[in-house]
């Protein structure tokens, strides 16, 4: 029997989007975070290039603001872009204020960088290690916090709703008391119970077989927000980085964007420039065309990869802007950047979709937040403008606090939740078979799933899914509870998500492009909800 722990506000990430709220409501109320590994693995840790923010007058937000909505094909929703990108500049304070140390320019400005989409230079960065110092920052900050408890290697399992809570409650209820967590290091279940809880748990790119995030990012809080009927949108907008590093068999490491607004060009295996091919703005077009421009460069000319050429700038200056790339392209592959050819290939990034949210971060459930990569804000629509991700997780994350510090949660009575219950067995010899459906998922969803599709894949897709989410779900209901067991189910969940949004949509928009549907239509100028 585990006892329960109890806060006001509960947090189940630390990233940056997780990190900020609790900082923002920390002098309020007590604040339990969890993290499932230990709390600087999170998306926002490996995030290189920058954070996007008007901070010169040569800028404008209205600027920033045309660029998104161009990217986004159609989709963002209007009063999100504003809300995120006019408050930006406030946002970039309060993380100076926590302690980033942006790299600056010899009179003390930021020093701006440029990427794809973006029509002027407004990415604020930290040499290549953006996220890294950000992620540096806000936990030296929330560690200092005396309202702040930090549970690490603490993984939530299931959002706690009325349909688990025993008591005085009505059904018609729809609210969110809390989360079961499982504290790996002791192998038991806990029910964490608070006022609010927030979703904050990034995003779920390990879906695909190649991808630039680390093994956190199995999509759990879109996954539990979705078994709980939480509603969930545009599933099918998945953000493939044209650049990560061709490296067959290693763990994949991205290679910034930031290369490519420094300067760097994406050439073939015949030393060809083709983006200009695709596009007029060539290799600084927003990520849909570049990442679909080199997977048509390699598909026609039969190569498995293509090359970034930095050798026409500065040796100096391309390694001391971008250290941390310079030296892992060198360990991984004996390579000097700013003298060899870089070889790369697209691969899963970023979700544009996942738990709707308002401007405020509140879900469709009472008293459940989501914050950052796992919610949909509407900002990105179709395509996610690069760098707009750290500021969406900062920008709503801000409002969400302001929203809740100001206002009493509503009183349900008493409740009572029950423990999880522990029974179950481990059958080593099953496991060993399940664990084979997590390879089988992410070879499905990279090779039909991917940055181009087809209803017919799609729907070959759906059929093999289904039939491995049902084995799952069967050894998932006899089985004892384990992390990777949860992120497993977690991981089908999302597929199911991703493919039943992809068949909805007949047309090309943004990131999701279909080969029997080329062209845009006004039929689908809106969300797709689940
Ligand atoms: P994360 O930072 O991913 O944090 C999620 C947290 O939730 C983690 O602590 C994780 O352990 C925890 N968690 C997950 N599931 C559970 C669970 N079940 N129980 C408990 N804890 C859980 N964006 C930009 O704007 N600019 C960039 O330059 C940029 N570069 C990027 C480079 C790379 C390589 C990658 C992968 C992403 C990049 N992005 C960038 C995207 C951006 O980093 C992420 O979208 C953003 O950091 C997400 O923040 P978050 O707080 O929502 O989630
Ligand atoms: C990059 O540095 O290329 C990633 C930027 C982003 O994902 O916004």
């Amino acid at each position: 029997m585990s006892s329960i722990i109890n806060s006001d506000y509960l947090v189940i990430g630390s990233g940056i989007a997780g990190l900020s709220f609790a900082l923002k409501v920390a002098d309020h109320g007590s604040v339990n975070i969890i993290s499932k590994r230990v709390a600087g693995e999170a998306n926002t840790s490996y995030a290189q290039g920058g954070i996007a923010s008007v901070t010169t007058d040569t800028d404008s937000i209205q600027k920033h603001i045309d660029d998104t909505l161009i990217a986004g094909a159609g989709l963002c929703h209007h009063d999100a872009v504003e809300s995120a990108l006019s408050n930006a500049p406030e946002r970039i304070r309060d993380l100076v204020e926590w302690g980033v140390n942006f790299t600056r320019t010899d009179n003390g400005s930021f020093d701006l960088a440029r990427e794809g989409g973006h029509s002027e230079y407004r990415v604020l960065h930290a040499a290549d290690m953006t996220g890294a110092e950000i992620e540096r920052a806000l936990l030296e900050k929330a560690r200092q916090h005396r309202n702040i408890n930090i549970y690490e290697n603490h993984l939530a399992i299931d959002i706690i709703t009325e349909h688990q809570v025993l008591g005085n409650l009505q059904s018609a209820f729809n609210i969110c008391f809390g989360a079961y967590v499982l504290s790996e290091k002791d192998n038991v279940v806990v029910p964490f119970q608070a006022s609010y809880t927030v979703i904050a748990t990034g995003g779920a790119s390990r879906v695909f077989l190649h991808s630039t995030n680390p093994e956190i990012a199995t999509g759990d809080g879109v996954a539990m927000a979705y078994r709980a009927g939480v509603r969930i949108a545009n599933m099918e907008f998945v953000q493939f980085h044209p650049t990560s590093l061709y490296n067959p068999g290693k763990r994949s490491f991205l290679i910034s964007e930031a290369l490519r607004g420094f300067g760097g060009l994406l050439i073939n295996g015949d030393h060809e420039r083709f983006m200009p091919k695709y596009d007029a703005r060539a290799e600084l077009a927003p990520r849909d065309i570049v990442a679909r421009g080199i997977d048509a460069e390699m598909k026609k000319r039969r190569e498995d990869c293509v090359f970034l050429d930095m050798r026409h700038l500065d040796s100096a200056e391309v390694t001391s802007r971008f250290p941390n790339i310079y030296q892992h392209c060198k360990d991984a592959l004996q390579i000097d950047i700013s003298k060899d050819l870089i070889p790369v290939v697209p691969a899963a990034h970023y979700f544009c979709g996942g738990i709707m949210t308002s401007l405020n971060g509140q879900t469709s459930m009472q008293n459940l937040y989501a914050l950052g990569e796992a919610a949909h804000t509407g900002l990105h629509g179709a395509n996610r403008l690069a760098s707009n991700s750290l500021m969406e997780g900062l920008a709503f994350s801000h409002n969400a606090a302001m929203k809740v510090i100001n206002k009493r949660p509503r009183n349900f009575g008493s409740v009572i939740i029950p423990d999880w219950d522990e029974s179950g067995i481990v059958d080593e010899k099953e496991w060993v078979l399940t664990r084979h459906n997590l390879k089988e998922i992410q070879n499905i969803m990279w090779g039909y799933v991917g940055i181009v599709r087809s209803k017919k894949q799609l729907n070959r897709a759906k059929r093999r899914v289904h039939v491995i989410y049902q084995e799952i779900e069967d050894y998932y209901k006899k089985s004892k509870i384990s992390g990777d067991l949860v992120e497993l189910r977690n991981l089908a969940a999302i597929a199911f998500l991703i493919i039943t949004s992809a068949l909805r949509r007949n047309e090309s928009r943004g990131l999701h492009h279909m080969t029997d549907y080329p062209d845009k239509s006004d039929k689908y100028l809106k969300d797709t909800i689940i």
